[in-house]
Order: structure tokens, then C-alpha cells, then sequence
């Protein structure tokens, strides 16, 4: 990696759409078509951090595993039980303490425009070990797939109301289409297919970009947290997503091509902040589907460690069919499984989104 171009402070012109140099390894996951877009206009130097030009240049898995590699990380007794999973030291975590009062809310969005890095499983089980603090939260499902909602037990073709009546039609108010869930604190509003057709019927609205802002306003004080499942794409219902919040959190799956596409989602975050919300920011970035027993996901996560420096959190969320269960009986990790190691992390992560965000 070249020193001299880290930490960058610029926007990526889209002709640097980072492409590995090195030859593909195989077997890997494939492609992702790369992307097409125009190029930016030139836009002033923020302190959003931006990765450097040559970040996705990753480096080919490795073959051999050392006794150290093998050795796990919360071993006491371990070589190697001081460094986190993201290969650096590991801080102790913050207890969150009971909130004290009740709003406003931290507007956060899960985002990658990537699918199946897990933004909806996220969204769903750190909204839950936050509800778990005492904290009022509400989930909210923005993609028209209705992940969130059906991994809440909630079928969408069943909903009379979804987040879609309430974008598009202002006799509707929040209260009619929220729904609780089975977690205590932890309501949501859900999402079906319909939401496809804002997408394109947004497009004719005055302020467009503003729509979801206008419609939350009413429920920030009553919620301490909201968290929003984006879909994957950066189109205008998340362009409305990153516009109604303060934070945002990057799901990113550790394997070989998780970094492609990242300069063109630190582009749409650097737009949304210059032109419509000043005050977004990057929460962190998260390592998901995590596996220690490959060097090749260390390997992956110390390259986005280097490219994003303290905003990569020190919890990452490892690989566990857990999760693929827990869609199927519609519950949180944390009411599913509560003393999995996965439920675990989702708590850690908790732990450190409410350190960069305080609540209540
Ligand atoms: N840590 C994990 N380990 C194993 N499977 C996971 C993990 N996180 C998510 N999954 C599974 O991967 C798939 C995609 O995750 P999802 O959260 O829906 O991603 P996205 O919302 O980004 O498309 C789902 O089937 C989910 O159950
Ligand atoms: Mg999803």
C-alpha cells in the first residue's frame, strides 16, 4: 500500500473506481458488475474519510495459517489474546448505562449499495441489543424487499400500511403503520414491494430528497434510536435515507470483493453531506460474516482498517448459520439464541455505535 496517498481527504474521481492490480484469486465469490457513473463535479475536502486510491488492491489470500493465526483472539492465555479481530488492540468496551430520558433520536442508516453484506441482519439484531438497554428504537424497512419486516416475523404482502403509504399519501401518519414487534422497545416500520413504485413516483415530488426527513419528524422525540435497512442500491429512496439521518453505519462482508464499489458509496455519502444534510456522518464501518479460521478475512480487514482507520469498529460479527435461522422464526439473535457468541457481538457493537452516538 502506498503511504503517501493515506489517509485521503478527497473524493475519488469515478475513473479511480478501484480495480485490484493483482490477478483475481480463485476460487473467490464473483464480480459484481462494476458500476457505471458519471463523473462528480470536483466537490471541497470534508473530513469524511475517504479511502485511498489504491485500497482495493487486496492482498492474495494466504495459504499457510501459523499456530498464531489459529490461535483465538479472547484466549487469555493466547498469543494473541490483546489484538481484536480487526488487528488492533482491543479496548475494553463501554457499559452503556441506563438512559436517563427519553429522545432524540439517532437517525442511523445501514448502508452499502452492495447486497448480502448484511445491512437487514444488522439492522435487526443491533436495533435489538439496543432495545435491550432500556432504549426506545425503531426499525425501519427501506427496501422494497421487506427483509426487515419478514425477519421480524411480519409478512409483507399481508400489510395494509407500509412505509410507502406514509411517504407518498399525507392524510397517513406515522402512528397508523408503525408496528410493534415480540421485542420489548423495539418497534418497526415495515415494507413491501410497493415501496418500488416511490422510487420512481418520488422522482416528481418538490424537496424529493427530503421526503423520509419530513415524515420522521414528528417521531424523533419519541425514539432514541432509529435505524434504517436500506436497500441495495444508491438510488433516491437511499439518497432519502442518508438525507433523514445523522449517522451511518457500512456493513462489509470480509472477503475478497468487499471493497469494490466502497469509493462510489463514500462519493453519494460525500454528495448527500455537501448538498442536503451536513450533519451526516460515518458511525463506522462493520466486518461482517467474519471467519478467523482464514488469514484471507484478517487479511481483508486490516486493508479496511488501513483505508478507514478508527471508524472500522473493533466488534465484527462472525460467520454463523445462526442467522439464517433467525429469519426463519422471525426474531432477533438476542431472543433467539441470547447467549450465542453472535448475540454477543451484536451487543459489542451496541456497546460502541451508543459510545459514538449517546442516547438517552
Ligand atoms: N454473520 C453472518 N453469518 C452467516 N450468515 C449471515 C451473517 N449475516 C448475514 N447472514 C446471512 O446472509 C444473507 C444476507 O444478509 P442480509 O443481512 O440480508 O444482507 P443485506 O441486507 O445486506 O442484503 C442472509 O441470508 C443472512 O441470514
Ligand atoms: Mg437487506
Amino acid at each position: 500500500m502506498n503511504e503517501s496517498t493515506f489517509p485521503g481527504t478527497q473524493h475519488l474521481p469515478s475513473s479511480m473506481e478501484p480495480i485490484p492490480s493483482t490477478p483475481d484469486p480463485a476460487p473467490a465469490t464473483p464480480a459484481e458488475p462494476t458500476p457505471q457513473h458519471t463523473p462528480a463535479p470536483p466537490s471541497p475536502a470534508r473530513t469524511v474519510v475517504t479511502p485511498p486510491s489504491n485500497y482495493a488492491e487486496m492482498p492474495r489470500p494466504t495459504a499457510k495459517l501459523t499456530a498464531e493465526d489459529m490461535a483465538p483472539v479472547n484466549d487469555p492465555h493466547g498469543p494473541r489474546n490483546k489484538i481484536g479481530p480487526t488487528g488492533r488492540p482491543l479496548p475494553d468496551l463501554p457499559e452503556v448505562k441506563p438512559p436517563t430520558r427519553r429522545g432524540p433520536a439517532q437517525v442511523i442508516a445501514m448502508c452499502n449499495q452492495k447486497g448480502g453484506v448484511g445491512k437487514t441482519t444488522t439492522t435487526i439484531n443491533l436495533g435489538a441489543a439496543i432495545a435491550e438497554t432500556g432504549r426506545k428504537v425503531l426499525l425501519i424497512d427501506f427496501d422494497p424487499q421487506g427483509s426487515a419486516s419478514i425477519g421480524l416475523g411480519v409478512q409483507p404482502h399481508d400489510l395494509e400500511l407500509s412505509v410507502y403509504n406514509l411517504l407518498m399519501q399525507r392524510d397517513i401518519t406515522p402512528a397508523e403503520v408503525i408496528q410493534a414487534t415480540r421485542v420489548d422497545n423495539l418497534d418497526l416500520l415495515p415494507a413491501n414491494i410497493d415501496l418500488s413504485a416511490a422510487e420512481v413516483q418520488l422522482v416528481q415530488e418538490v424537496a424529493r430528497e427530503y421526503t423520509l426527513q419530513r415524515v420522521l419528524e414528528p417521531i424523533i422525540p419519541l425514539y432514541d434510536v432509529i435505524l434504517i435497512d436500506c436497500a441495495p442500491s444508491l438510488g433516491l429512496l437511499t439518497v432519502n435515507a442518508l438525507t433523514a439521518s445523522n449517522g451511518i453505519v457500512v456493513p462489509l462482508e470480509c472477503e475478497f470483493f468487499a471493497l469494490r464499489g466502497l469509493a462510489m458509496l463514500t462519493d453519494t455519502i460525500g454528495k448527500v453531506q455537501d448538498r442536503l444534510n451536513p450533519k451526516l456522518e460515518i458511525v463506522g464501518i462493520l466486518g461482517t460474516m467474519f471467519d478467523g479460521r482464514t488469514t484471507h478475512a484478517r487479511e481483508v480487514l486490516d486493508r479496511v482498517v488501513q483505508a478507514f482507520d478508527e471508524r472500522v469498529f473493533h466488534t465484527v460479527i462472525r460467520r454463523t448459520v445462526k442467522f439464517p435461522e433467525t429469519t426463519v422464526v422471525g426474531e432477533p439473535i438476542t431472543t433467539y439464541a441470547p447467549s450465542s457468541q453472535a448475540a454477543t457481538q451484536y451487543r459489542d457493537l451496541a456497546k460502541e455505535v451508543l459510545a459514538r452516538c449517546p442516547v438517552g
